[in-house]
């Protein structure tokens, strides 16, 4: 009785996964989708770790010291997702190599803001933070479409 009940159970999902299959459609314009949403929802992190995490105002050095190295740390967390992304056909150009040249310049500046707060070099970090920002703007100027 109860190897007939776990075989049915098991026939069950034998039949659910295959419909699962069959009703995602790897299509080229379906895979271009995920990647073009992959890259947008890694870029809304990286705002979101940029513009949320790192006050300059902040008077509490060591508020800002640890907000820069948690700032750090994410950079260079997300710009090695980044480099693992493939470029979609949508974006202005198509260049992996560059594309990588600059997700690998973002870990670069995330791995300086990071050193310069263990460091306490804290009269640095203004700087290096504007360098960040560079790096988006010049990726985005290069890659991104502008919007119509
Ligand atoms: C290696 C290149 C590259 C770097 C570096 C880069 N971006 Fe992007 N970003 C892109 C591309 C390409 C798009 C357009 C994505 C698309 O339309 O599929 C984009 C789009 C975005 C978007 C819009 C997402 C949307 O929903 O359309 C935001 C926000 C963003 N980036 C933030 C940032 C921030 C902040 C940084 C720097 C910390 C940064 N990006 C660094 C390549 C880059």
């Amino acid at each position: 009785m109860m190897k007939i009940k776990l075989f049915s159970i098991a026939m069950i999902l034998i039949l659910l996964s295959a419909c699962a299959k069959e009703s995602k459609p790897s299509t080229a314009s379906q895979k271009h989708n995920d990647i073009s949403s992959e890259l947008k929802v890694i870029m809304h992190e990286l705002n979101m770790v940029i513009y949320d995490r790192y006050d300059s105002e902040l008077d509490k050095d060591n508020t800002r010291r640890r907000g820069a190295m948690k700032l750090g740390t994410s950079v260079k967390d997300i710009s090695i997702q980044i480099q693992k992304i493939q470029i979609h056909k949508d974006l202005k150009k198509q260049d992996p190599v560059l594309f990588k040249k600059y997700a690998k310049e973002l870990y670069n500046r995330g791995d300086t803001i990071y050193n310069q707060a263990y460091n306490y070099e804290l009269d640095k970090l203004d700087n290096s933070y504007k360098n960040i920002q560079k790096t988006c703007k010049t990726c985005h100027k290069e890659f991104r479409k502008k919007k119509k």
